[in-house]
């Protein structure tokens, strides 16, 4: 696996690449899981070339200590990336990703500001501008996101959409745990009580109540809710546990 760091060196690189050569990319902020293998390995089986890349993200984070204790395990996630087969790990610094250090960005209105954007004002700002900027870097043929960001993944189509982007984007399934924990790079941060907590609130939003009486339940155990609501026939949820947040979505049978 070739590690770049420089923008400018991945680009020599790809130049020196067949122009027909299948690309696929991988976007992440690192602190790898089975969630983001399951992305690379299904760009590995659909392209000629897997770019993974890993970059911690800051414009996205509106909570300052989010962002402080995000793990960060660069070792153990180039060891990872090795071992599955992909074949570049770009990682590129702030410096580089934003020399106009965050002057222009790219906000949605309308998407963007419900469920996860009432609570996070800027976080799909900072999310959309560092997608375009890598999309635009990497120029691959398809782009690999989870469906537990489903809010994400449904404005990075229309982003795409709507600035003409050619990279396709392809929706995967949400990767869980064994008792349907959503995986993320968050869970690692859980205390055991926290995690135990974490097992219950998956199957609370499962049942077939009113949101209402779901919330109550919820905020019984002492599990702080952000929003739980039914949309899109989905059902939505982010709660937070031992100050962490942690979100899903599933289909509802309706
Ligand atoms: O889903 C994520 O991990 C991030 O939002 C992404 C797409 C890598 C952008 O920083």
């Amino acid at each position: 696996m070739k590690i770049f760091k420089d923008i400018n060196k991945w680009k020599k690189y790809k130049n020196t690449l067949p122009a027909d050569l299948k690309i696929g990319l991988v976007p992440t902020m690192g602190a790898l899981h089975e969630g983001h293998l399951s992305l690379i390995r299904k760009s590995i089986s659909e392209n000629q070339l897997t770019v993974v890349t890993i970059f911690l993200n800051p414009t996205q984070f509106n909570n300052p200590e989010d962002l402080e204790k995000y793990p960060q395990t660069w070792s153990e996630d180039v060891d990872i990336l090795k071992g599955i087969g992909a074949d570049i790990l770009l990682a590129p610094t702030f410096e580089q990703l934003y020399p106009d250090d965050y002057q222009y960005k790219i906000t949605e209105n309308s998407l963007s500001k419900l469920l996860c954007g009432t609570s996070r004002p800027g976080h799909f700002d900072g999310v959309l501008t560092i997608v375009m900027k890598l999309l635009n870097i990497v120029k691959a043929d398809k782009a690999y996101f989870g469906e537990k960001d489903y809010q994400q993944l449904q404005l990075v189509k229309k982003m795409c959409k709507t600035f003409f982007i050619d990279t396709a984007i392809v929706e995967c399934p949400i990767i869980r745990e064994h008792d349907s924990l959503a995986m993320s790079s968050r869970n690692r941060r859980l205390s055991n009580e926290g995690r135990k907590l974490a097992s219950e609130y998956v199957k609370l939003v499962r049942q077939n109540k009113e949101i209402e009486v779901i919330k109550e339940e919820l905020s019984k155990k002492g599990i702080k809710v952000d929003y739980l609501e039914d949309r899109f026939e989905r059902r939505f949820v982010a709660v937070v546990i031992d100050n962490i947040r942690l979100i899903d979505n599933f289909k509802l049978n309706i």
